[in-house]
């Protein structure tokens, strides 16, 4: 996998106590631009700014990389007409390379995090040249959706690496459920990380709530070695 990085002058570290307690950053990295190809998945590389000064979504996690490399191998054909959403996307990784990846989406998809995450997203979009492709846009789960959002009616929901925090859990549930209120046909790709206990908290409530499939991988032998769970959700029947 093509990964190169051109480092810049390292930011102060940084409001990440609170988010490296939880969930130990992957490798505190300096601000800099990374091109990733996922083994050549991409053609073209897609390029992705990582800068820790506006939250731990400033960096790439490693069920982003999961997710990402899953929709390009597997997904590509069925995304042509979806309508997609990423949440908590930080620098966008998994929306973006679905982006560059599939050249044929009828619909610009959204990549939405917390507002502290908006100019990240938005610089990562224009790095690619992905403005025709992409928007970012501010969804703070547990809240109502942002208008956009309802009128959009999300068919695929991507999110990467969003169980991390267990307050947030109850809020990232409720977004989820007013997704499948807006669009009951809809699918969240899921790709997570285990890191503590707590996480289970979050997958009992989503088996209760919604049907969870594991997805099979030709990477799952070796990612779900280092705690990684690919799965979707989807409306229980
Ligand atoms: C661990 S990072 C994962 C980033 C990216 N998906 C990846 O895999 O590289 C979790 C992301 O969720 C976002 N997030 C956390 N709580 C949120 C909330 N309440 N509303 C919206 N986004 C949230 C964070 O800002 C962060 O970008």
């Amino acid at each position: 996998m093509l990964l190169t990085k051109e480092r810049s002058p390292s930011p102060d570290f940084s409001p990440l106590a609170f988010c490296e307690d939880l969930a130990p950053l992957p490798e505190y990295k300096a601000a800099g631009t990374i091109q990733v190809d996922f083994a050549g998945l991409l053609s073209e590389p897609l390029q992705l700014h990582e800068d820790l000064a506006s939250g731990c979504g400033g960096q790439l996690w490693p069920a982003g990389m999961v997710l990402a490399k899953h929709m390009l191998r597997y997904q590509r054909e069925s995304l042509k007409s979806a309508r997609i959403l990423e949440l908590g996307a930080g620098g966008g990784v998994v929306g973006l390379s679905v982006a560059r990846g599939c050249t044929d989406l009828e619909h610009p998809l959204i990549l939405s995090d917390m507002v502290e995450m908006e100019a990240l997203m938005q610089h990562n979009i224009s790095l690619n040249k992905l403005d025709e492709k992409a928007k970012a846009r501010v969804l703070n789960w547990g809240e109502p959706l942002p208008q956009e959002i309802v009128d959009f009616k999300p068919d695929v929901i991507l999110a990467a690496d969003c169980v991390y925090f267990e307050p947030s859990f109850p809020l990232l549930m409720k977004t989820l459920h007013d997704l499948f209120a807006l669009t009951p046909t809809a699918t969240v790709f899921f790709c997570y990380k285990k890191r503590r206990k707590a996480d289970n908290k979050f997958f009992t409530a989503a088996r209760r709530a919604f049907t969870v499939t594991e997805i099979k991988d030709e990477d799952s032998p070796v990612f779900s070695k280092n705690g990684i769970f690919l799965c979707t959700f989807t409306h229980q029947k």
